[in-house]
């Protein structure tokens, strides 16, 4: 392998995953000069540039090592996982993180007025699908043996065109198969944006970049979720109103000043804060209640 002294990112041209992507990135304190072609980015703030490619040519870039990381569809990975695997090849990229955006789940759909009773209904069907290998393998394991369509998309005009009794394919809002009078009846394979990472770990300067880059986006990820709670609180019902918040452990409580009962406390919270949980707070005794969104953190 050739020794790199910066680190590549694929990530999704257009496509759903592409503006979280970006935002993340840009989160982690990366910025990219764009070249003409908008194709390959160069990072500017870090020795980090960004490869902008179709979310299936995502796996073979790092399987290639073309590419160091990359934001992806679980589902396109884990795809091109079984797929190398029924080839014989060993495994050649991972998921590292869960991102948690771009949410979707893989699942079998069925004419409005088909009935389902369960997986071997299947049985003996088309099935049309892009994701071949994650259907064959689901199949397998339920013990049903249907044929198995390959089409690369519009699969869900599939069944009206003939060429399929029923899909597998991709939901998100649930809005694709209402259209096309398909019932969701399974899902097979949930799905997410996530960081791939070669198996094989990098061995130049690349791997503290990578170091670096995975800390400062776990910290982005917290971050996104964390809330600043602050208030103040009767010294003996302290105790009480964090024990609401299930929080106590993170807690930091100062004196206010000319008022020896009295304590001004600030917490970090993970999730959101609902109305009930403040106001329960309040008639425990805490007053000036404030929940501040956290922009970056660093333990
Ligand atoms: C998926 C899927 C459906 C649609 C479902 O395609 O193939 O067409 O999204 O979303 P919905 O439930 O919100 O209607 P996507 O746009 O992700 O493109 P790709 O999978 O072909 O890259
Ligand atoms: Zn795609």
């Amino acid at each position: 392998m050739i020794n790199r002294d910066r680190l590549r990112i694929a990530a999704q041209k257009n496509g759903r995953l592409s503006d979280p992507a970006r935002d993340l990135m840009s989160r982690a304190g990366l910025s990219f000069r764009e070249s003409r072609d908008r194709l390959f980015c160069f990072g500017e703030t870090q020795p980090v540039d960004l490869l902008l490619v179709r979310d299936d040519d995502i796996p073979g870039l790092i399987a290639e090592g073309t590419c160091d990381l990359g934001i992806v569809g679980r589902n396109v990975l884990d795809e091109q996982r079984l797929e190398r695997a029924a080839k014989g090849l060993p495994p050649a990229f991972q998921e590292i993180r869960a991102l948690g955006f771009g949410r979707c789940r893989l699942s079998i759909a069925l004419p409005q007025d088909m009935p389902w009773e369960g997986p071997q209904t299947l049985a003996g069907l088309r099935i049309a699908t892009s994701y071949p290998a994650l259907l064959d393998d689901w199949l397998k394991q339920q013990g049903v043996r249907a044929d198995i369509v390959m089409l690369s998309g519009s699969v869900e005009i599939a069944p009206r065109l003939g060429k399929a009794e029923a899909i597998c394919d991709l939901v998100s809002t649930g809005g694709t198969l209402a259209a096309n009078q398909l019932r969701e009846v399974v899902v097979i394979h949930q799905s997410e944006a996530v960081l791939a990472a070669p198996v094989e770990a990098l061995q130049d300067e690349r791997a503290e970049i990578c170091d670096l880059l995975l800390r400062r986006m776990d910290g982005v990820m917290q971050v996104r979720e964390a809330r600043l709670v602050m208030f103040e609180s009767p010294r003996d019902a302290v105790s009480t109103v964090l024990a609401l918040l299930h929080e106590s452990e993170t807690a930091s409580c100062c004196a206010l000043d000319g008022q020896a009962d009295w304590l001004s406390v600030q917490v970090i919270r993970q999730g959101k804060l609902d109305w009930q949980t403040l106001e329960d707070m309040k008639r425990a005794g805490a007053r000036r209640l404030l929940v501040l969104p956290v922009e970056q953190m660093l333990p």
